[in-house]
């Protein structure tokens, strides 16, 4: 497997730049092939190779963009770049994969279309963003093809995984070295150019990833604690098979939205100064009061009955013109009705069981497995009812996955299709594994058809880097 090649004894401090690594590539099926698929491409040999990992996230869903912990481990599944240099001021792109086309983009100027979001643009806009980073009027021309075996829209964040072997490839190219803090911290701010108003998750596990640990990632300063998982379970991730690009709708948008704006009604009531104050992370630093403090506040706010704009604009004096500037982001424009009290209680709660199961992992008393096991659950019951982010199939699969022999189940990534991770005892995995092929992918062709790459046990992989041949 790939990840063996970019695993390093070298225990690789958060303020270090990415590991640079010496492969023998004799034996590396994907190395060789990306190699073969350069030269068939453009003539010669690439110069270095670029690798990102997606993630799975085991706790902590839509809580980044408000500020709190969240705790993911990298997959083995990843984007790699093989790439060269040249003084052709264009960036040409390739991909391994015939349905993404190629692209070339001028090296000067790099536009990126929102209204379009195409693979290319995701790689560009980690090209942007570190040329903006580092300041550069112009980068280095570059030949690149690009390899990902992490499954599109299936929430195991294969585009940030794209954006950070971008960036990463960027850096690269144009000689410069940047701490993995700062090419995660540019990442997740970059990725933004493609519409999306994502949190930094994804991009700081696949730069602060290490190999056998989960990580508890914390934000502003960004920051990553190893999270040693329990022994005598495994994580399997199983793909529902609905598709979600959320790039191409409005529902990632909007709870972003809905947050924001749920955040400058509770801060009106308590009379703080409510127009700075843009995530519910924010508002509970500003109280100081605990997370169990801060729901008894939504519940004694906030109305379970959707807020329409109106009442909106009236708690807070202001107008409709000053809601759609200010607050509503370009895509959410359209929204007329605001779930705020479920989706801040969503955010409170699962704040809080990122922290016991960060707790239950340090302790690791003997009824550990079962204890994380209802935590995952609770926080999948808060997806699918507060936060709204499940869909029928990924609801089927997290109760096929339980009756299975799962311990936990729940969706991971933004939802709305995707994947759920599974917390299943060792001694289980193999009837686990039969059982949701049988009762999830085997009656229905299509999922049938995809279930090699949907259905698999999971463990915590290393994070980006570069490489180069011995
Ligand atoms: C996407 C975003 C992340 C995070 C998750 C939901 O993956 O990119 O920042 O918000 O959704 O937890």
């Amino acid at each position: 497997m790939f990840t063996e090649c970019w695993t390093t004894k070298r225990n690789i401090k958060m303020t270090t730049n990415p590991p640079k690594i010496k492969l023998l590539f004799t034996g590396n099926e994907r190395l060789q092939k990306i190699k073969e698929s350069f030269h068939k491409k453009y003539g010669h040999m690439p110069l270095f190779y670029a690798c990102a990992p997606g993630r799975v996230n085991l706790i902590g869903e839509h809580i980044d963009y408000c500020g709190y912990a969240v705790l993911p481990m990298a997959i083995e599944q990843s984007i790699l770049a093989a790439v060269s240099v040249n003084d052709s001021q264009t960036i040409q792109l390739a991909n391994t994969d015939p349905k993404y086309k190629d692209f070339t983009a001028s090296a000067q100027s790099i536009s990126i279309d929102k209204e379009n979001p195409q693979w290319y643009y995701y790689f560009l806009c980690g090209v942007k963003g570190i040329q903006e980073h580092l300041g550069l009027p112009s980068l280095t021309g570059m030949c690149c093809v690009v390899d990902g075996t992490v499954p599109a829209s299936s929430g195991l964040s294969s585009s940030s995984a794209l954006v950070c072997c971008a960036g990463l490839v960027t850096m690269e190219a144009n000689q410069k070295s940047l701490s993995k803090v700062t090419l995660a911290e540019t990442c997740a701010k970059c990725e933004r150019y493609i519409g999306t108003e994502g949190g930094g998750m994804d991009q700081s596990i696949s730069f602060l990833a290490e190999e056998g640990t989960a990580k508890l990632i914390e934000f502003n300063p960004l920051r990553a604690t190893d999270v040693k998982l329990p022994d005598g379970a495994m994580f399997v991730i199983a793909n529902c098979c609905v598709e979600m690009n959320k790039a191409a709708t409005s529902h990632f948008n909007m709870r972003v939205v809905e947050c924001r704006i749920a955040t400058k009604m509770l801060a009106k009531a308590r009379g703080l100064e409510w127009s700075r104050l843009q995530k519910l992370g924010e508002l509970q630093t500003e109280l100081k009061v605990s997370l169990e403090k801060m729901q008894e506040l939504v519940e004694d706010v906030l109305h379970p009955e959707a807020y329409s704009r109106e009442e909106i604009c009236k708690t807070l004096g202001i107008s409709t013109e000053q809601l759609c500037e200010n607050i509503l982001s370009t895509n959410t424009q359209h929204a007329t009705h605001f779930n705020l009290y479920q989706r801040a209680k969503h955010v409170y709660g699962e704040a809080a069981r990122v922290l016991q199961f960060k707790a239950v992992c340090d302790s690791a008393p003997a009824n550990a497995v079962a204890q994380l096991g209802n935590l995952m659950n609770q926080s999948h019951a808060s997806c699918r009812d507060l936060y709204e982010c499940s869909c029928p199939e990924l609801d089927q699969l997290v109760d096929i996955c339980l009756q299975a022999g799962a311990v936990g189940s729940r969706l991971t990534g933004a939802g709305w299709g995707g994947c759920t991770v599974s917390m299943v005892p060792s001694d289980r995995i193999d009837s686990f594994l039969q059982t949701v092929r049988e009762r999830y992918y085997v009656p229905d062709a299509r999922r049938a058809a995809m279930e090699k790459h949907s259905l698999f046990v999971t463990r915590p992989g290393g994070g980006a880097a570069i490489f180069t041949e011995d």
